[in-house]
This record gives structure tokens, C-alpha cells and sequence, in this order.
């Protein structure tokens, strides 16, 4: 065994870097779209400005750049640190590196050109889906050959989230993309009609789950216990969360498509695991909560914890909204309208930014070598600015989507509509206004932390690790 194995925390670092980075254009992108949805003649006639190409662009830079660096960035920490052993394949992770990043790249110049295969987090066209995969099996060799590699027997159950998400995306990345090249930008997918909406939404609603749910997760049961100082509230729980959590995930995906082409009953079945849903996301969300037992009193003076709470907060409400909005009957209201934008971003704002901001708040001052960001005060800034941006946009969105929903089935004694479809929007635009400001909070928070990042990873020199050495091979972590 050798005692003075270090970690490599290189990539690691460039991962939260990027994080941070890409954090920052995805959400100026989320502002400018918001900004076009109140003004439309801010497009300017261009092309690549157009609302359609931009918005493809905000939602591929916010999930895949944004959270994607995030989940890369954190789960490379984490799996040397539980599995006490340095990164398998420095070299490869370095390739996953650069490589996530041209993927990157690659989606920001051919998004704003117009070039995609038109399916919803799926748009980027063949070369960049091959490149995401050599990619992604790169990682995963990265990843699972250091779980293979560990010096403790056990693995530790933030591993387990982080490898549902690997493997997970990798098989619905494969499905989902299969094509017919026809030219170096242009394909068309293997599967048609119904059968294409359905593999489509199957992908959809499990990168919801697996992409933006599992990792984040694994993100909580490493980061809230580190930041508590204290172990999860239950680990029994916690794997009964991770297979109830899993197997219940990949039958919901339906509830993308109800009152569609798609088979009745296969609609019901979308809505009846959509339901069942909610026992274990919720089981897993106080999980995570209860971790603070005997530790509450910290909320006071950590905004660091303040993060990770109100994120597990949000991630109740965005999992208990989902089941209500996958019932038909609600359904048939909320489709179309933007009560869905107002649960994406409860959960992609609540959930997935603000648990990512908290863990990195935690994961950044430690690879310095300290325990605390540059400045505290600016973390507990970013918190109140984040929080209330985010109360402002998905209020905003709750109300004019019910509005929207309402307007829209509202009829006259002899049949006709009470409300022309005009009439709706115009009665909308306030409430975007309202969300555009929320979303300029928001990322004013982006700002403070990129801030206080650059002050924290440059107020000393680097340190290298050592790899925590258990006395055999078999300790627990
Ligand atoms: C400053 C922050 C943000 C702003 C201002 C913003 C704004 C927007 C806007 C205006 C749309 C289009 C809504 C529509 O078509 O009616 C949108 C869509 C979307 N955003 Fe954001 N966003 C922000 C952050 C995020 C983050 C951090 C994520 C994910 C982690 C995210 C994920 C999404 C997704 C998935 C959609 C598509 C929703 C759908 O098709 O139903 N956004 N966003
Ligand atoms: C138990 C958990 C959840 C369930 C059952 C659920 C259910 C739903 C339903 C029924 C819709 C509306 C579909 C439609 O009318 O088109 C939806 C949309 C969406 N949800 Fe959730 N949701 C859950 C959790 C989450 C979380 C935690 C996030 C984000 C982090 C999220 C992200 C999204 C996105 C991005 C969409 C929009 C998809 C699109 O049309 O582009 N959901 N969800």
C-alpha cells in the first residue's frame, strides 16, 4: 500500500471552476430569454438571437455545462475521498475534462446556428452525441476504476447515486440519439411517430431523474453530513431511497405525454409511478433534512447549510408539484402553460442550483485547504439574493400558468371562447417582468460567488492531499 498517496484534485478544481463559469452564461442566457419573452424585438432580426435557438442554448448550458461540471466536478472529490484512494486514470480524467468542455463549446456555436435534432435535451446533432459518449465511457472507467481501486470495502452510498447517474445516462444517451446521419449536421432518428415521442420523454423525464435528481443527491448525502459535521440521519433509509428512488423513476416518463397519441393505459401507468413517486423522494429529502438533528442551531451562522436546507426544501415542493401535475386532470390544466416553467424552476433554481452552490461552497475552501470560503459574508449575500430571486421567479410563473390555464378553458354561455389567445398573453406580461427580475437576482448571485471563488482558490498556494490510509484494507469509510 503506499502511505503518501496524494489525491488529484487538479481536475477536480477545473471541474468547480467551470462550474461556477458556465453557471454564469447559462443564466445570462436564462435572463436574456426572459428578457425576450416580455420584449420580443430583442431578438434584433438576428438569426442566431432568435428566441428558438437562444432557449436550447440556456437549457443545454444550465443542465449539461452548468450542473454537468457540477456533478463531474463533485463526484470525482467525493469517490477519493470515500474510497480513500487517489483517481483511477489521471490521464483519462483529464481527457474528460477537456472533452466535456468541447462538448460544451460545441453546443454553444451549432444551438445559435440553427443546427439540432429538434428533440428536447437532446438537440445536439450526431458528431457531438458520438463525442459525449467516448466522453462519458471515459468517465465512467475514471469513476468506477477507482470504486474498483478503494482501500475500504464499503461504498459509501453517495457513490451509489453517482453511479446510477453515470450508467443511467449513458443507456438513455445511446437510445435516445439513434440515427441516420444524412450530412455532417443533419440526422434523423431511428424511431417515428408515437414510438419517437415516447423514447423521447422516456429520455426526458429520466434526465430529470438521473441527471438532475440522482447526482444531486449523491451531492447531498456527502456535502450536508461534511457540512453538519455530523453522519447521515439514517443510512438504512438511505439505501432503501436509492432502489425505491430508481426502479419507481423509469415508468413515469408518460406523464410528459398525457391526452397524446400515446396508448391510454400507458398514460395512467405514467401517472400512477408519477404518484407512487413521492414516497421516496420525500423519504430521501428528510433524509437529508434530519441530518441536521442536534445541529439546527448552525443554521444561524452557516449560510453554507442554509443552502443545502432550503435546496432540500425546494426539492419537497418541485417532487410533491410533480405527482399533483402528472394527474390528468391537472395535467389537463397545467400543460402548455407556465406553471410547468414555475416547477422546472423550482426544482432547477431550488434544487439543483442551490444544493450545487452549497456543496461547492463546501468543496472549494477544503481543496484549499481551509474550511471556510474567502468571505462568509458574501456566501450568506448570495444566499438572501438567490432566495428571494427564486421566490420571485417561480410565484410569478405559479400564478400566470393557473391564469394561462384558466383564460384558455373559460367559455361563453353559447360555446365560444371567453378569451382570445392574445388576450392570455397580455394578461401575462407582468408576471414576466416579475420572473425577469427574479432571474437577474438570481444570477447576481452567480456573480458574488464567482467572486468569492477567484479570492479564495488564489489566497494561497495549492496544496496536494494525502489519501487518507485506513489501517487495512476492509475499514469502514
Ligand atoms: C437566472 C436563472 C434562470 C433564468 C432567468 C431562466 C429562464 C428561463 C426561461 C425564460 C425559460 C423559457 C421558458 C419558456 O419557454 O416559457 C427557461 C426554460 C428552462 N430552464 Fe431556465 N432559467 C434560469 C436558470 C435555470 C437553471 C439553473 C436551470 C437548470 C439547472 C434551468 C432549466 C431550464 C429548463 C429545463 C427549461 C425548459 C423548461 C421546459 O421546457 O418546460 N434554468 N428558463
Ligand atoms: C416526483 C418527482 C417529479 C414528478 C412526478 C414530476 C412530474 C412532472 C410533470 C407531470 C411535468 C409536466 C409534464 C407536462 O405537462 O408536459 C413535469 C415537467 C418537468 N419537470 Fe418534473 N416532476 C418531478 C420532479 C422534478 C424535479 C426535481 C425537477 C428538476 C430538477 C423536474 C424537472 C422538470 C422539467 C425540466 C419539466 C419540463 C419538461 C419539459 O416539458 O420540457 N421535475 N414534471
Amino acid at each position: 500500500m503506499n502511505e503518501t498517496m496524494t489525491y488529484n484534485d487538479k481536475v477536480v478544481r477545473q471541474f468547480a471552476v467551470m462550474t461556477v463559469v458556465w453557471g454564469i452564461v447559462g443564466m445570462l442566457v436564462g435572463v436574456f430569454i426572459a428578457a425576450q419573452l416580455w420584449l420580443p424585438q430583442l431578438n434584433f432580426d438576428i438569426p442566431w438571437l432568435t428566441y428558438s435557438r437562444l432557449r436550447p442554448l440556456h437549457t443545454n448550458a444550465v443542465i449539461f455545462a452548468f450542473g454537468g461540471s457540477g456533478l463531474i466536478g463533485t463526484s470525482l472529490y467525493v469517490v477519493q475521498r470515500t474510497c480513500h484512494v487517489r483517481l483511477f486514470a489521471g490521464g483519462l480524467a483529464n481527457f474528460v475534462f477537456w472533452g466535456w468542455q468541447a462538448v460544451i463549446v460545441a453546443a454553444a456555436i451549432t444551438l445559435p446556428l440553427g443546427i439540432t435534432q429538434s428533440k428536447e435535451y437532446a438537440e445536439l446533432e450526431w458528431p457531438i452525441d458520438v463525442l459525449i459518449t467516448l466522453v462519458w465511457v471515459a468517465y465512467g472507467i475514471v469513476f468506477f476504476g477507482t470504486i474498483a481501486k478503494r482501500r475500504v470495502s464499503h461504498i459509501y452510498v453517495a457513490n451509489w447515486f453517482y453511479a446510477a447517474f453515470i450508467l443511467t445516462i449513458a443507456l438513455l444517451h445511446i437510445f435516445n440519439n439513434l440515427a441516420i446521419p444524412a450530412g455532417w449536421w443533419k440526422s434523423y432518428p431511428v424511431y417515428s411517430g408515437a414510438v419517437d415521442a415516447m423514447v423521447q420523454w422516456w429520455y426526458g423525464h429520466n434526465a430529470v431523474a438521473f441527471f438532475l435528481t440522482a447526482g444531486f443527491l449523491a451531492m447531498m448525502y456527502y456535502f450536508v453530513p461534511k457540512q453538519a459535521e455530523g453522519p447521515v440521519y439514517s443510512y438504512r433509509l438511505s439505501i432503501v431511497h436509492f432502489w425505491a428512488l430508481i426502479s419507481i423513476y423509469m415508468w413515469a416518463g408518460p406523464h410528459h405525454l398525457h391526452y397524446t397519441a400515446l396508448p391510454d393505459w400507458l398514460q395512467s401507468l405514467g401517472m400512477v409511478f408519477s404518484l407512487i413517486l413521492l414516497a421516496p423522494s420525500w423519504g430521501g429529502m428528510i433524509n437529508g433534512i434530519m441530518t441536521l438533528s442536534g445541529s439546527w442551531h448552525k443554521l444561524r451562522t452557516d449560510p453554507v447549510l442554509k443552502f443545502m436546507i432550503v435546496a432540500l426544501s425546494f426539492y419537497g415542493m418541485s417532487t410533491f408539484e410533480g405527482p399533483m401535475m402528472s394527474i390528468k386532470t391537472v395535467n389537463a390544466l397545467s400543460h402548455y402553460t407556465d406553471w410547468t416553467i414555475g416547477h422546472v424552476h423550482s426544482g432547477a433554481l431550488g434544487w439543483v442550483g442551490l444544493i450545487t452552490i452549497g456543496s461547492l461552497y463546501c468543496m472549494i475552501p477544503r481543496l484549499m485547504g481551509e474550511k471556510k470560503m474567502f468571505s462568509v459574508k458574501a456566501v450568506e449575500i448570495h444566499f438572501w439574493v438567490s432566495t428571494i430571486g427564486i421566490v420571485l421567479y417561480i410565484a410569478s410563473m405559479w400564478i400566470a400558468g393557473v391564469m394561462q390555464g384558466l383564460m384558455w378553458r373559460a367559455f361563453n354561455d353559447d360555446g365560444t371562447l371567453t378569451y382570445t389567445f392574445i388576450e392570455s398573453l397580455a394578461a401575462t406580461k407582468p408576471y414576466y417582468v416579475v420572473r425577469l427580475l427574479g432571474g437577474i437576482l438570481y444570477l447576481s448571485g452567480m456573480f458574488i460567488m464567482a467572486w468569492n471563488t477567484w479570492k479564495t482558490m488564489t489566497a494561497k498556494a495549492v496544496p496536494e492531499f494525502r489519501a487518507a490510509a485506513p489501517a487495512y484494507w476492509g475499514d469502514a469509510a
